[in-house]
């Protein structure tokens, strides 16, 4: 049943490139949860910690795996390295029933000044808030790096503060469960090369995610994500300036695909400069006034979108220009004459131009209907006579010299619109039934590169 305590390797450090260290974990009581720690122990061996002093400087890493039998505790006794002069500290929990995260233990991490910590099968995971750095004085000057990756966890909270201080930052959270995504869970994050969700449900995201009421992206092209994704994610509600996002040099991007979001309240997600926005195959259930606001040069889209609901402006801040594609979106309206034949009860701004939306479900029920009911198909034809006559209203309106991207003609408008309403509906929303449970998917591509540069 128990391993045998491996051999510990003891090499001289001066000569040493490599100093590997075997490691157990101390147990106060065996009812009590385990305290992860970096010293050889008499028990079980669930960690390796290596030590390497390459010329860039000393980095230690410490990997463990709990093999599914133990609640952890992380604390400084874990992370004992204040006089090791580190670099850069990599810190993996795998497979334990609950992981707890204390501020001792975050305290001492981020002396490194690249650190980066991955809980994988964490269970409850509890995080604590990030005191500040009793060193940050020192560490101000550096190029310091902090990245934390969750992966399939039951996350109760994401606490305010959880990441500080550093120039530059990556948050991911994947197949996870989370609770309440606090205010400024980020604080004094110069810039964040990603914030990422994905396949996750998050009951709420209740303000800014940063303390400074925004987030400025960096790119760096070290793993397969990069800026903002949600995807594939379910978020009951995301709060007014959730995602306030702009950008440091480079072309930055912002992506919300495949998602449910129930309640996006004003400033949901801000995008201002030199930023790409993707906002595709999402089904929102209420927008509010405002609820994007995108002003970018890069390319926007905004494409086979469902809105359940709309505050009549919620659309209002989403400027289009040449480079934005606005394709088979699908809005409920309670009658089709409202939007058929009043063009300014559409949600889309003004220059988005006549979008090729459209339609029509029943008030009350829409998810229950079927695409394919015969009710669907008298609505649609209804509509399309509506469309018509709309059209006939927006060439009238644009030899006025209103400029309008998006009217590609008659017939392909029209048939977009029935395409949108077959395509849309029931899929989309049903795509994102809430999973109340991490699952047990493989795990891909979560190794973190420390940054060094
Ligand atoms: C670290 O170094 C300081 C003095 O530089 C010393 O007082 C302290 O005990 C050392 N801590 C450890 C854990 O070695
Ligand atoms: C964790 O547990 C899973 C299944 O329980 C196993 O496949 C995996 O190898 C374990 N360790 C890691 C590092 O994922
Ligand atoms: C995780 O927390 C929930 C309540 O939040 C509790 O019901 C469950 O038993 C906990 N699971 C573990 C493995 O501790
Ligand atoms: C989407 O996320 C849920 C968990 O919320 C997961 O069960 C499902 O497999 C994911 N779908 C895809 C296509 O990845
Ligand atoms: C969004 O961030 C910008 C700075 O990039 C700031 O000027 C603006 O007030 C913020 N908007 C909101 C609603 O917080
Ligand atoms: C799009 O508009 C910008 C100015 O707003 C212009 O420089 C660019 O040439 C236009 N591109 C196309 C393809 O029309
Ligand atoms: C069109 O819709 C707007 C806002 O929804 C409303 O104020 C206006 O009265 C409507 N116009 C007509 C002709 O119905």
């Amino acid at each position: 049943m128990k391993q045998q305590l491996p051999q510990r390797l003891r090499v001289s450090p001066r000569s040493a490139a490599y100093l590997v260290v075997l490691v157990g974990v101390l147990r106060a009581a065996s009812c009590e949860p385990l305290v992860a720690k970096c010293n050889p122990g008499d028990s079980e061996v669930y960690c390796q910690c290596v030590t390497k002093s390459p010329r860039g400087g000393n980095t230690v890493s410490i990997k463990c795996d709990f093999e599914n039998k133990e609640a952890v505790v992380l604390n400084k006794e874990l992370f004992n390295f204040r006089n090791s002069s580190l670099v850069s500290a990599y810190v993996r929990m795998v497979n334990a029933t609950s992981v707890h995260v204390t501020k001792e233990f975050l305290q001492e991490w981020m002396q490194a000044p690249s650190a980066a910590l991955d809980i994988w099968r964490g269970g409850n995971l509890t995080l604590e808030s990030m005191p500040p750095l009793d060193s940050y004085d020192k560490h101000a000057s550096y190029r310091t790096f902090a990245g934390v990756g969750i992966v399939s966890c039951n996350v109760p909270e994401v606490p305010t503060m959880f990441l500080r201080d550093r120039t530059r930052g990556g948050f991911r959270i994947k197949t996870s469960t989370v609770g309440s995504f606090r205010k400024g869970v980020l604080h004094n994050m110069k810039q964040m090369r990603y914030l990422v969700l994905e396949d996750t449900v998050v009951e709420a995201v209740d303000g800014s995610v940063a303390t400074e009421g925004f987030v400025t992206l960096s790119r760096r092209e070290v793993h397969s994500w990069t800026g903002l994704i949600l995807s594939n994610v379910t978020i009951h509600r995301v709060g007014e300036g959730a995602f306030n996002l702009t950008h440091q040099s480079d072309m930055e991007t912002a992506e919300v695909t495949n998602s449910y979001l129930g309640t996006v309240e004003t400033g949901a997600l801000i995008a201002a400069g030199d930023i790409s926005v993707t906002i595709k195959g999402n089904y929102f259930q209420r927008l509010e006034k405002a609820a994007f606001q995108v002003d970018v040069t890069g390319e926007v889209k905004f494409d086979e979108n469902v809105i359940a609901s709309w505050a009549p402006d919620a659309l209002e801040g989403l400027m289009c220009h040449n480079r934005t594609t606005l394709e088979r979106n699908t809005v409920r309206v309670d009658t089709p004459h409202q939007v058929a034949l009043n063009e300014s009860s559409t949600p889309f701004h003004t220059s988005c131009g006549n979008p090729q939306i459209f339609l029509v479900i029943t008030p009350s029920h829409p998810l229950a209907v079927q695409v394919t009911t015969v009710s669907t198909w008298v609505l649609a034809a209804l509509l399309i006579i509506l469309l018509l006559a709309t059209l006939s209203m927006y060439i009238w309106r644009s030899q006025e010299g209103i400029t309008r991207y998006y009217n590609r003609g008659r017939f392909p408008i029209i048939l977009n619109g029935r395409k949108s309403s077959q395509e849309n509906l029931p899929n989309n929303a049903e795509i994102n039934v809430p999973a109340q449970e991490a699952t047990e998917e493989g795990i891909t591509n979560t190794l973190y590169t420390n940054e060094e540069s």
